[in-house]
């Protein structure tokens, strides 16, 4: 009996979230510590099926729904390995990562989903980091229309990157953390849906192009000088630049009066800087706090209502 695992991270957007749909540059990290797993094996009956005992769930891989997360990811690869039939499976997905939170749980299932089937296929030209990204961008097109392309390649890629969304190919850089960056991520507890968020932004962007142009331009500026201020290791004028971005960003009507909450009291509480992260209206939060402070502001982000709070250091590993 073969046997494969696989598993891929969370993330967060740092900077240039909304303003990336638009071809402005953004910054990303993996959050490497909550993790989507895979494990595809053989079935011992001639059957594939799909488990996801998270949420106590099994179906027959022929009668999942199309947007079946799971089933979407691997008709990808059906389709890009031209395979009419595969063998009987039984492929088992589990989650650590909070779901519509902004922490790209959907892309994780989906890029560890990809990387345990290409291996067991032995699928050699779809095995690396790249073919992963561009399958599990294919799935995010089911879930979310326009997907910037920036999930999917911090997760499978799981290093911080710079990512400019362009055609033919997307902008994809590495670059230097100098000094590791410590983030709180908070969530409101509040599910919110990129799509929802997504689509709200493109209708006030055609309602008012000339405003929202200049929006989306002012946080691809913020993202620049934030990568700078990472390569430079200076680590305050990056937080005053989470501040300008969240400043945009509620102008994009994205944030939410827990959003805010959250945000003001990590700054009364020391963070250096802090702003919503990924799609708003609910979801996720980052705090950039020192060793000192960071006891402090967890604390005050659980006493104003967050739901959980996460660590996570951004570096290059
Ligand atoms: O999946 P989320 O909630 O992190 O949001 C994705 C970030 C957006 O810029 C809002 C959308 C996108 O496709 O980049």
């Amino acid at each position: 009996m073969h046997k494969t695992e696989a598993t891929a991270p969370g993330k967060v957007i740092l900077f240039g979230e909304h303003a990336v749909v638009y071809g402005q540059p953004a910054i990303a990290a993996p959050v490497s510590h909550v993790r989507a797993m895979a494990k595809i094996e053989t079935h011992e009956e001639a059957r594939f099926t799909l488990h996801t005992p998270d949420i106590n769930t099994t179906v027959e891989y022929e009668d999942a729904p199309q947007d079946h997360p799971v089933a979407a990811a691997i008709r990808q690869i059906q389709q890009a390995a031209h395979i009419k039939q595969l063998p009987s499976l039984k492929v088992t997905v589990t989650s650590q990562i909070p779901i519509a939170s902004g922490l790209g749980s959907g892309a994780a299932i989906s890029a560890a989903v990809i990387r345990a089937l290409v291996q067991y296929l032995d699928l050699l030209h779809l095995n690396n980091d790249q073919a992963i990204s561009d399958l599990t961008y294919e799935v995010e097109k089911i879930h979310h229309g326009t997907p910037s392309g920036i999930d999917n390649t911090v997760i499978a890629y799981e290093q911080p990157i710079y990512f400019v969304r362009q055609h033919p190919q997307n902008k994809i850089e590495r670059f230097e953390v100098k000094r590791p960056l410590s983030l709180l991520i908070a969530d409101t507890g509040i599910r919110s849906s990129t799509k929802v968020a997504v689509g709200d932004v493109r209708r006030q962007w055609q309602a008012d192009e000339s405003k929202f142009e200049r929006l989306f331009s002012a946080c691809g500026r913020i993202a620049n000088q934030a990568r700078q201020a990472i390569e430079a290791g200076e680590i305050a004028q990056l937080g005053q630049l989470m501040q300008e971005n969240h400043a945009i960003l509620q102008q994009m009507t994205v944030s939410s009066p827990e959003l805010d909450r959250l945000v003001t009291v990590a700054l009364e509480a020391g963070a250096m800087g802090a702003k919503l992260s990924g799609a708003g209206r609910g979801g996720n939060m980052i705090a950039l706090v020192e060793e000192n402070s960071q006891e402090g502001v967890r604390e005050a982000l659980l006493g104003a209502g967050a739901k959980s709070v996460l660590m996570t250091q951004v570096q290059v590993t």
